[in-house]
């Protein structure tokens, strides 16, 4: 399966718009959250004024809202070959590439991401899908939309704690994959410059493994924890950031890979620097952790007895499918 490409434009709207008379759709519909409805989708007015708009936040991220959004392409009268766009973070294009992964066996779609988290991470590779109660992502399909247009004109109304969680994916793509990406993070390299790098390091690894079986899964360090902290607060009705909880599942996890002997100290302890620096996150306290075990083993990932991680082994080089049992796992 060929995995979507990415464009970068300055105006996403004249992007989309000479994409769409090239490729022919006349039919366009617009997935927004309330947020993104707001900030982001007046620049698209023109191009359609066919919109869905969902309520903001993880919590919505249910199945329940693939019923509403089907409902209003029914009432569009939308077809296979109609287009739909999702525009916003990583909740509106998980939950809108799913939707159109679904509808009518597939309909066309593109995500446009208006966060940090989804221009660098959420809204490449096709990965869809919504959250089951507190289990994330557990409903779901691989889905690639037909492009991912990304324009960092929608950053300006982003709430800075939004842009500040984004760090983490974008770390966790240099310290696993990427060493010049890691480089340039510490440096502190123009941020477009940063962006395009991680998106296309991003989009470089799902090609090569699109229903990551093998060398995708190195996108997983920091989420085997950092899932499980996720799911410790949805099901607490506390919802933390998705970012904040792979940076302290990071911070976890660098434990580990360092006391199994995966990660030399001092590369553990660059990596750990870079997230506390860029993202101001501590580790997580002995009662979170306490917690997050327990939901460790309900995992979808992990196996009876044993809990798979990804680690680095060095920066900008990981190492999937690692199996440890529970007395292993030090932090
Ligand atoms: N599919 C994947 O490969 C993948 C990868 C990483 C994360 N994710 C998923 O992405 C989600 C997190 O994504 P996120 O961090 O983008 O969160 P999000 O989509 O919830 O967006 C964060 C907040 O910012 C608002 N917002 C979005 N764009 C805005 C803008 N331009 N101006 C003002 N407000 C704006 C949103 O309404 C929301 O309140 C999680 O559900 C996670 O599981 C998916």
């Amino acid at each position: 399966m060929q995995v979507s490409n990415l464009l970068f434009a300055k105006s996403a709207a004249n992007a989309l718009q000479s994409w769409c008379n090239e490729k022919g759709f006349d039919s366009v519909y617009f997935l927004c959250d309330t947020n993104t409805y707001q900030y982001c989708y007046p620049v698209f007015k023109e191009i359609s004024d066919k919109v869905i708009v969902i309520p903001s936040g993880e919590t919505n991220k249910q199945l329940r809202m693939i019923e509403t959004i089907v409902e209003h392409l029914v009432a569009f009268g939308a077809k296979q070959n109609h287009l739909l766009v999702n525009l916003g973070g990583g909740v509106v294009t998980d939950i809108g590439g799913f939707a159109a992964s679904i509808y009518r066996r597939g309909m066309k779609c593109v995500n446009i991401p208006t966060t940090l988290m989804g221009m660098a991470d959420a809204a490449i590779g096709g990965k869809t899908g919504v959250d089951h109660q507190h289990l994330k992502n557990y409903i779901g399909t691989f889905y690639q939309p037909e492009m991912v247009l990304i324009s960092t004109e929608f950053l300006a109304t982003l709430p800075y704690e939004e842009f500040n969680s984004a760090w983490a994916e974008m770390i966790k793509t240099g310290a696993i994959l990427d060493a010049g990406l890691f480089k340039m993070i510490e440096e502190d390299a123009l941020l477009d410059d940063i962006l395009k790098r991680c998106a296309e390091c991003k989009q470089s690894v799902v090609q090569m493994d699109v229903y990551d079986r093998s060398h995708r899964q190195l996108l997983n360090f920091g989420h085997t924890i950092g899932h499980a902290y996720e799911s410790h607060y949805l099901n607490i009705a506390q919802p933390v950031k998705h970012g904040i909880a792979v940076a302290k599942g990071m911070l976890a996890e660098l434990e580990i890979a360092k006391n199994s002997a995966y990660l030399t100290e001092l590369e553990a302890t660059r990596i750990q620097v870079l997230i506390q620096a860029k993202m101001s996150v501590e580790p997580m306290t002995s009662e979170e952790w306490t917690e997050v075990k327990k939901l460790l083993w309900a995992d979808k990932k992990n196996t009876g007895t044993e809990i798979t991680f990804s680690l680095p082994v060095a920066i900008g080089k990981g190492k999937f499918g690692i199996k440890m049992k529970e007395e292993e796992i030090k932090i």
